[in-house]
């Protein structure tokens, strides 16, 4: 009998390493990674080169419903590409970061992005990874997984990872930033219903990467993937 294609949504506050553990645990199992914060950035990247703003809903409404936004995989995971043209490292640059919220707030862009990831998910064996995707995109997903850090710990993580890139920035600008963006997404509407009672919430302060991925591959074979 084949094994069974599971859905897993994973959620996580700032900084806890859920789109690369999410990606990591989609190899391991042989599933798909749905990043879908990234589909919000490709939108939301779209709009701004377009000069449409968050509350022009109807430039907006024409632009969600003619772009050509696709997903391959890539040598280090997802690559995307808007109209034709691969936009994976455009969609990441902080002035994105910082406007994408708006957009994401704008309810018929939610609507259109919904739909299509559960499109994208609709025969299983995906890994699912963003703020609503076990409440309102997969809300009868398999496993759903809600990752939690310490905010002192985010933020070191935040600081070695950008060390690493050459960038040094001072611990408590980090800490500040990560604590502002915890509360913009804990007063943002995902038009979810709240925590599904079978949530499933691993704290990774104390947790590698490896050990957060192997922590959910467990979870999910547990569960017959
Ligand atoms: O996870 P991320 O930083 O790539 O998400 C980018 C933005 O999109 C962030 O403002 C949260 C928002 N988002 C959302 O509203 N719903 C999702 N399912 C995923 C992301």
């Amino acid at each position: 009998m084949a094994e069974p294609r599971l859905t897993i949504a994973i959620d996580g506050v700032v900084g806890s390493g859920k789109t690369a553990t999410a990606r990591q645990v989609a190899a391991a199992l042989g599933y798909r990674h749905l990043d879908t914060g990234a589909m919000y950035r490709a939108v939301a990247l779209a709009a701004m080169r377009a000069g449409i703003a968050p509350g022009d809903t109807g430039a907006l409404a024409t632009l969600v419903a003619s772009l050509r936004l696709e997903f391959g995989p890539g040598a280090t995971g997802n690559r995307v590409s808007l109209d034709g043209n691969d936009v994976t490292d455009d969609i990441r640059l902080p002035e994105i970061s910082r406007r994408v919220g708006a957009y994401a707030d704008v309810p018929l862009v939610r609507r259109a992005l919904v739909t299509r990831q559960q499109e994208l998910g609709r025969l299983g064996g995906v890994v699912a990874e963003g703020r609503d995707v076990g409440t309102v995109v997969f809300p009868r997903a398999e496993l759903k997984v809600l990752m939690v850090a310490d905010l002192a710990v985010r933020a070191r993580r935040r600081q070695a990872e950008l060390a690493a890139k050459g960038v040094t920035i001072d611990l408590d600008v980090l800490t500040q930033d990560i604590a502002r963006r915890d509360q913009e997404d804990a007063e943002r509407d995902y038009g979810g219903t709240g925590r599904p009672a079978d949530l499933v919430v691993i704290d990774t302060t104390d947790l590698t990467l490896q050990g957060q991925v192997d922590a959910i591959v467990a979870l999910a074979r547990a569960r017959g993937a």
